[in-house]
């Protein structure tokens, strides 16, 4: 692919955790951005017309990935897409197949052939480290790194939706890519923590870190964590979406700490919260390398900023009241 010129891209589920601080750093480039949104009048996006260059530079257009015409709106003009809009429940839900398989497998494909009849030059898709870490064959001393996928009938027959969901859209999005000669690129994050610009919804993880914080928890089970800052998801994002040589996937993640450690790190900062009473040891999982992303030029920020700053934007949004 030659260099991608700057111009006009489409980011979808604009609203989402993620994809606000994408549009935002889009902007602070000077891309014109097409963010799709299911209900534009809604409450919930106003933070995203609020951003800086938002005024000139953002048009919200409403789109649901399971309607195809309406994405072909959104994409048509644009030459990169962003896609990051995926259903990521925090519970389960009643009907995985229809409310989280459909959207992210279908979504995907249907953002794809979008893509192709408007002569995108690069799609950037998030999935997720919930693509490469459901494998049971994987030798837990071995470090997961691209080359790994998670077993979609493993995911399923654990009723792991997210996983499967994850796992399904990415593959099946490379081999459209394959078929179609699109420029794909795929970034996996971890966990992703950071500081929310949106103030009226909660996404999952965001929920996970708040409720550390604030549910008081007798005992958890003291997992490793992969932790990623969303600021930095969304830099790896325009980092290969404007690199030429970016090819396939990479893992994004920055730290590995255990969840006591974090919970740890918090209270010394903010000693007045509800945090978990005890932790009890469990066998450690694999665990991830961004070498392939860092070798592209990617860099993280330390962890008690993302940490500090996430507590400081939960105030702000009463997410701990
Ligand atoms: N946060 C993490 O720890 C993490 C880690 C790895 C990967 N990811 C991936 O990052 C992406 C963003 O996640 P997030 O954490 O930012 O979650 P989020 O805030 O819940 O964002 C998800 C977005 O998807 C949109 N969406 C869901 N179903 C849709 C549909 N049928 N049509 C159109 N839009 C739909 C939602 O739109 P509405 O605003 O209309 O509801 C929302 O904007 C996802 O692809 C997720 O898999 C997240």
């Amino acid at each position: 692919m030659s260099v991608v010129a700057k111009g006009k891209v489409c980011v979808t589920g604009a609203g989402g955790f993620l994809a606000s601080w994408v549009v935002d750093l889009l902007l602070s480039k000077d891309y014109f951005v097409h963010g799709t949104v299911r209900d534009p009048d809604n409450e919930k996006y106003s933070h995203l017309k609020k951003l800086e260059k938002a005024g000139d530079k953002l048009k919200l257009v409403k789109a649901d990935l399971l309607d195809y015409a309406s994405l072909q709106s959104a994409i048509a003009g644009c030459i990169g897409v962003f896609h990051v809009a995926s259903p990521v429940p925090s519970s389960s839900v009643p009907n995985p197949e229809v409310e989280v398989m459909a959207p992210a497998v279908d979504g995907t494909l249907n953002v794809l052939k979008a893509c192709v009849e408007a002569n995108v030059k690069r799609v950037v898709y998030v999935s997720s480290a919930a693509a490469l870490m459901m494998n049971p064959n994987w030798s837990k001393n071995q470090v997961i790194d691209e080359s790994c996928w998670s077993d979609l009938e493993f995911c399923k027959r654990t009723e792991n939706w997210y996983c499967a969901s994850k796992t399904q859209a990415e593959s099946e999005a490379f081999e459209f890519a394959k078929r179609t000669g699109i420029s794909l690129v795929s970034i996996c994050p971890t966990m992703v923590f950071g500081p929310v610009l949106q103030q009226h919804t909660v996404n999952a993880s965001t929920l996970a870190l708040a409720k550390l914080l604030k549910e008081g928890f007798e005992s958890r089970e003291n997992q490793v964590r992969l932790i990623v800052d969303v600021r930095d998801v969304a830099q790896a994002l325009l980092l290969v979406y404007e690199k030429p040589e970016a090819e396939g996937r990479y893992i994004c993640t920055a730290h590995k700490a255990k969840e006591k450690d974090v919970v740890e790190k918090l209270k010394s900062l903010y000693p007045n919260y509800n945090y978990p009473k005890s932790y009890v040891e469990v066998e450690e999982r694999s665990t991830m390398t961004s070498e392939k992303l860092q070798k592209l030029g990617w860099t993280f920020r330390p962890l008690e900023e993302t940490l500090v700053d996430s507590v400081e934007s939960y105030r702000k949004a009463k997410i701990l009241d």
